[in-house]
């Protein structure tokens, strides 16, 4: 046999081969080493093509031609299989990486554990709800309001004027539309005499928001409790009553307060209700700012110019307004040092309130 007649049937021997091989391969890598074998540098087809020095120039043409048509079909050959094992890959995904959909999800863990781990309300969803119980049972009714507010409802009914410095202790984040998260739950004073006939009794939970420098007695965003009565001849020994009343019954103990001037501009007059520190007993640590004292009630008689903005004659209606920090409140009922505690998700802190 001619040394051209042996390098036909060495390449036609790799071809059926190879094609076999491919045929059988079950994984990519498989098919990557095939190619490597077979075509690369140092590949079986390169080997045979070193014969090809020892045969005429036309026999070389046409064994190169054959070497070509050999390359392009085992690659083509290669490309099939590759999208064939692709194919039959994904196919087998479905049968193995399902989800089906239509499973219950686990319970809730409230229902789930039993016992010390079931869920509970938050320390000051506690206060709150018992305020709400101990109001309500002396004839108040209990109100909400928007979150987002508008400067009027905020600011300008409460008698702030647009440049009033007191604004200024009440810096706030504003919405693109010139909104603003409320700072306090007053603005639903004016909205309950615009919403409720005179008189009435009201009071108000809710957040409320401050651009504040955070540190143990600060957060953005804490909760209060607006307490709002409309009548005939209300007068501050009303209010005091009622501040001490509501003390007594959440602390459930005699608790010393004091009474100071207050300035808030929608009340006239106005005050700071101290209490002294459950925390400290009134020795000085980081909630009172070592004073001893924690304001938890401001409040006053309500300003005859808001009485006017909520639609009612300050010559038939007075009232009596508070703004009870319900989160500060929560604090000194459990002994809570540091308010970040309150907002922050860790299980350990809140689970202490079981
Ligand atoms: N809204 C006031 C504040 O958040 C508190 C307040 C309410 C004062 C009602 C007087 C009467 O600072």
């Amino acid at each position: 046999m001619s040394t051209a007649q042996n390098l036909k049937s060495e390449l036609q021997i790799l071809q059926g081969t190879l094609g076999s091989q491919v045929q059988k391969s079950s994984t990519l890598e498989q098919l990557d080493d095939i190619r490597h074998n077979a075509l690369g540098k140092k590949g079986q087809l390169t080997q045979i093509l070193k014969g090809l020095g020892n045969v005429s120039p036309d026999e070389r043409k046409e064994i190169g031609a054959l070497a070509n048509s050999l390359k392009d079909e085992i690659l083509a050959l290669i490309d099939k299989r590759e999208k064939e094992l692709g194919e039959q890959y994904y196919a087998s995904l479905t049968e193995t990486e399902w989800i089906d959909t239509t499973i219950p999800p686990a319970p809730f863990p409230r229902s789930f554990y039993a016992g010390e781990r079931a869920g509970h309300l938050h320390p000051v969803t506690l206060v709150q709800r018992r305020l709400e119980q101990i109001f309500t049972s002396m004839g108040f009714s209990v109100l909400d309001g928007p979150e987002v507010e508008s400067d009027f409802y905020n600011f300008e009914a409460l008698n702030f004027t647009e440049d009033h410095p007191a604004r200024e202790m009440q810096d706030t984040f504003y919405t693109e539309n010139g909104n603003l998260l409320r700072t306090h739950t007053s603005p639903v004073q004016v909205r309950a005499m615009q919403k409720l006939e005179a008189p009435f009794r009201v009071v108000v939970p809710g957040r409320v928001f401050r651009y504040e420098e955070l540190d143990a007695s600060h957060e953005h965003t804490f909760n209060q409790m607006e307490g709002m009565v409309i009548d005939r001849n209300v007068s501050v020994s009303h209010l005091l009553h009622l501040m001490q009343t509501l003390l007594a019954e959440i602390f459930e103990r005699h608790v010393e307060v004091r009474l100071r001037p207050g300035y808030f501009p929608f009340v006239e007059p106005g005050f700071e209700l101290d209490m002294q520190c459950l925390i400290c007993g009134g020795d000085g640590c980081p909630v009172c700012k070592k004073t001893g004292w924690v304001e938890v009630l401001p409040c006053g008689l309500v300003h005859p110019n808001v009485i006017r903005a909520g639609g009612l004659d300050p010559a038939e209606f007075q009232g009596a307004a508070f703004g009870l920090g319900l989160t500060r409140l929560a604090m000194l009922k459990y002994g809570i040092e540091d308010i970040r505690h309150l907002q922050n998700a860790k299980v350990e802190f809140i689970e202490q309130f079981n």
